[in-house]
C-alpha cells in the first residue's frame, strides 16, 4: 500500500486540503481531482512545458512536481489567469498576435510568458526567448509567440498604470 499524506496549499486563490499518494505529481491532481483540463500533459517527462504552472510566481512544470512537496505553495493554473484580469491580458496577447495553431503548447506557454513578465516586466525578445525555451510549440514557428508576449508586457505595463 502506498504512503499518504495530507498537503495544504492555495489552488488559484482558493484553500485546499488533499491526502494525497506520495506518488502523485501536481500535474495528475489538477487533472484528475480538480478536473482542471486546462493544465495539458504532453511528454510526462519535464521536456514540453505544456503542463507549466506557477508555483509561488515561478513558472513550473507541474508534470514532475511530487503532491508531498506543494505543502504551504500557491498555485496559479491557465484557469486562475483566465480570472485575473491583469493576467488574462496574456492569453488575449496570444490571440490578437494570432500566436496560438492547434493551442495544445499555449497554456503551458502563457504560464511561462506571465512568469517572465511577473518577474521581469520589460524584457527584451531575448529574455523572452530564454524564458520560453523550455516550451515547445510544434505548430506557429515562435515568431507570433514571441511578439505575443512583449504585446503582453506593454498592455499589463498599461494596466499598472491605469489602477
Ligand atoms: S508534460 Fe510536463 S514537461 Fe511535458
Ligand atoms: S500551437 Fe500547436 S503546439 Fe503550439
Amino acid at each position: 500500500m502506498e504512503q499518504t499524506q495530507l498537503v495544504r496549499f492555495v489552488l488559484n486563490g482558493t484553500k485546499r486540503e488533499l491526502t494525497v499518494v506520495r506518488s502523485w505529481t501536481l500535474l495528475h491532481v489538477l487533472r484528475e481531482v480538480y478536473h482542471l483540463t486546462g493544465t495539458k500533459y504532453g511528454c510526462g517527462t519535464n521536456d514540453c512545458g505544456s503542463c507549466k504552472v506557477l508555483i509561488d510566481g515561478k513558472a513550473t512544470n507541474s508534470c514532475s512536481f511530487p503532491m508531498h512537496k506543494l505543502e504551504g505553495k500557491h498555485v496559479l493554473t491557465i484557469e486562475g489567469v483566465r480570472d485575473n484580469p491583469k493576467y488574462r491580458l496574456v492569453p488575449e496577447a496570444f490571440v490578437r498576435c494570432h500566436a496560438v495553431q492547434c493551442g495544445f503548447c499555449t497554456p503551458g506557454m502563457v504560464i511561462a510568458a506571465l512568469g517572465l513578465l511577473l518577474e521581469n516586466p520589460h524584457p527584451t525578445e531575448h529574455d523572452v526567448a530564454e524564458a520560453l525555451s523550455g516550451n515547445l510549440c510544434r505548430c506557429t514557428g515562435y515568431v507570433n509567440i514571441l511578439k505575443a508576449v512583449l504585446d503582453a508586457a506593454g498592455r499589463m505595463e498599461e494596466y499598472t498604470h491605469g489602477q
